[in-house]
């Protein structure tokens, strides 16, 4: 647990790692607020098969689930994602503080570089929070439409040369057939 030298309504804020199942629901009853509730997006989307693979970071507000970001780890990168904060502590920097946690985090990891996918509608957030776009142009179409952001775990260097990878988070887990294959997969 990260004790944050913060607090709202007297209630410390922290950050931790979920290291248990009850840890993770905490991570999924935020995003299911947030992410399904309150921007409705459905819940095939928003649970797409990529969280037992990912790490999970929760913010607290006291004892309560305040926040929480996933993180993906890849060979030359690590990814968050689905970033929220419950509404009613917005504006406490909670996600600005799950932000670091995660470059902290990647920095213990010996990683350099932190890509993300922001909605256009979104990028200044993320801009704000020291990242910059990888591409200039948006990916994708309709309210799909994606913008690559970057920035580096050590902000003093230089980023290393990087291409946007932008099927990674967009790929639902495939679903398996009774052999086990991926629906689709030509067996002989
Ligand atoms: C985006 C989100 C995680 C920010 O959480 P937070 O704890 O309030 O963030 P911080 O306190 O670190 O920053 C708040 C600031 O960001 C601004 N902000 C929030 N969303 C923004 C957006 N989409 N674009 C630009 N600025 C935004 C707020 O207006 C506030 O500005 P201020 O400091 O001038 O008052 C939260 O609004 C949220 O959960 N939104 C719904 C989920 C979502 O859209 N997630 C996508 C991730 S960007």
């Amino acid at each position: 647990m990260q004790t944050i030298a913060q607090s709202i309504g007297g209630e410390v804020i922290t950050t931790k790692l979920a290291m248990k199942m009850e840890d993770t629901l905490q991570a999924f009853a935020v995003r299911a607020a947030c992410f399904m509730g309150e921007l409705e997006v459905p819940f095939s989307e928003e649970f797409d098969g990529h969280d037992f693979g990912a790490t999970h970071v929760i913010a607290y507000v006291g004892d309560e689930p305040a926040g929480t970001v996933r993180v993906r780890w890849f060979q030359s990168f690590a990814m968050p994602e689905r970033l929220a904060v419950i509404q009613r502590f917005r504006g406490h920097s909670i996600g600005h503080l799950l932000l670091e946690r995660v470059r902290k985090l990647a920095e213990s990891r010996g990683c350099s570089t932190l890509y993300a996918q922001a909605l256009p509608g979104d990028v200044r957030y993320w801009e704000r929070q020291g990242w910059r776009r990888l591409v200039a142009e948006e990916a994708g179409a309709g309210a799909k439409r994606i913008v690559a952001m970057i920035k580096a775990v050590d902000p003093s260097k230089p980023l290393p040369e990087f291409e946007a990878p932008e099927q990674l988070s967009l790929r639902h887990e495939p679903q398996l057939d009774a052999s086990g294959l991926p629906l689709g997969t030509v067996s002989n």
